[in-house]
Parts: structure tokens; sequence; C-alpha cells
């Protein structure tokens, strides 16, 4: 298998991150990669956390609107004293887009992937994270967009948690295969 199928192959979402931070040259390998995918013009816009405390206070915040939305299942998950919807993950990407362009969810997660599998031919651990995205459906998803830069006009698109694996790679969860019709 080459180079690349090994990377796609090996690339799992990491739910364990060990403290220590990434080096900005590799987060800049990565955004390089972010960049190179097919996105065209691009309308999209990566807001880089790296800030403990604003990324705690996201998580306490992103708590606070699912125990309010009333969900049994996250309001369970949220109380286990261990939840942290970025895993503690040192870097958070998050990915917002001109609410105005079409079809952005795809570029958006074009570059996404690229991040992914750039973060895996590092040997960065990476999740690609939506629950986050709760954090803008109240009162206090003005205040964020602004402390985050995120643009006038932009919304939240995706989350992905970065940083060095802590112990083994989770196993692949299985692929149903019964998802292809050939037609020759
Ligand atoms: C649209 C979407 C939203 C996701 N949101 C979350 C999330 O909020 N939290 C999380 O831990 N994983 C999230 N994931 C990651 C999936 O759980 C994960 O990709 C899936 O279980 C397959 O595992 P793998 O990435 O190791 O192959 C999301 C994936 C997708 C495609």
């Amino acid at each position: 298998m080459n180079e690349t199928l090994e990377v796609i192959k090996n690339r799992r979402s990491i739910r364990k991150y060990k403290f220590e931070q990434i080096t900005d040259s590799e987060l800049q390998t990565i955004l390089d990669a972010a960049f190179l995918a097919p996105i065209g013009e691009p309308k999209g816009h990566f807001t880089i956390i790296q800030n403990k405390d604003l990324l705690d206070r996201m998580v306490d915040s992103i708590k606070e609107n699912f125990v309010s939305s009333g969900s049994e299942i996250m309001i369970k998950k949220v109380k286990d004293p261990l939840y942290h919807t970025f895993y503690n993950a040192p870097t958070v990407i998050l990915i917002s887009a001109d609410e105005t362009a079409p079809l952005m969810e795809i570029q958006c997660g074009l570059a996404a992937q690229n991040i992914m599998l750039a973060a895996e031919s590092l040997n960065i651990g990476s999740c690609l994270i939506l629950s986050s995205g709760i954090l803008f459906k109240t009162g206090k998803s003005n205040e964020f967009k602004r402390e985050l830069g995120i643009p006038d006009g932009y919304n939240f698109v995706c989350t992905i948690a970065l940083g060095y694996k802590y112990g083994d790679d989770p196993v692949t969860p299985p692929r149903d295969k019964n998802i292809i019709n050939y037609i020759k």
C-alpha cells in the first residue's frame, strides 16, 4: 500500500490527547494542506484556538446548552465529569463559512478532511466534532463569535480537535460495504 493510502487507512477519530501543544510548524503544514483542498474561491474562515481558558469556557457553555436542550442522551453525556467536547485537545480549528455562499458544507468538509489526513501524516491525532455547534444556538452565540473572530455573516460549520495522540489508536469502526451499486 502506498504512503497516501496508509495515511487514509490509519486515520482514526482520536479522543485522548497529550497535554503538550503541537508545534507551529506542524500547525502550518496542516493549514497549508487545508487550503490545497478543491475549494475554489474561499468563502470559509478558519479560527485556530490554542487558548485553554477559552476552550474550557466554550465547553462550559456547550454543556449548559445541552442541559437546556432537554436531550436526555446529551444531558447524561455532559454530566459525566470527564466530558469535554474537544477531549482536552490543545488545538481546535473552527471552520465557519459565508452563510450566503452555496454548498459551503462540502468545501469546508474537504478542507477538514485534508486537515485530518495531514495531521495523521505527522502522527498527530484529530477528531471532527460537530456537537460543538450548539455553542452558537443560544444567547451567548454572538459573544463567542466576536471572541473567536468569526466574520460577520459567517456561520459555524465544524470544529476539528488536534493534538498528539495519547495511548493506542482506537480500532476502526465497521464500515457498511453494502452501499455500492456497480453498473458496467
Ligand atoms: C458530521 C460528523 C459529525 C461528527 N461529530 C462528532 C462529535 O461531535 N464528536 C465526536 O467525538 N465525533 C464526531 N464525529 C466523528 C465520528 O464519530 C467518527 O468519524 C466515526 O465514529 C468514525 O470513526 P473514525 O473517524 O475513527 O473512522 C463526527 C463525524 C461526522 C462525519
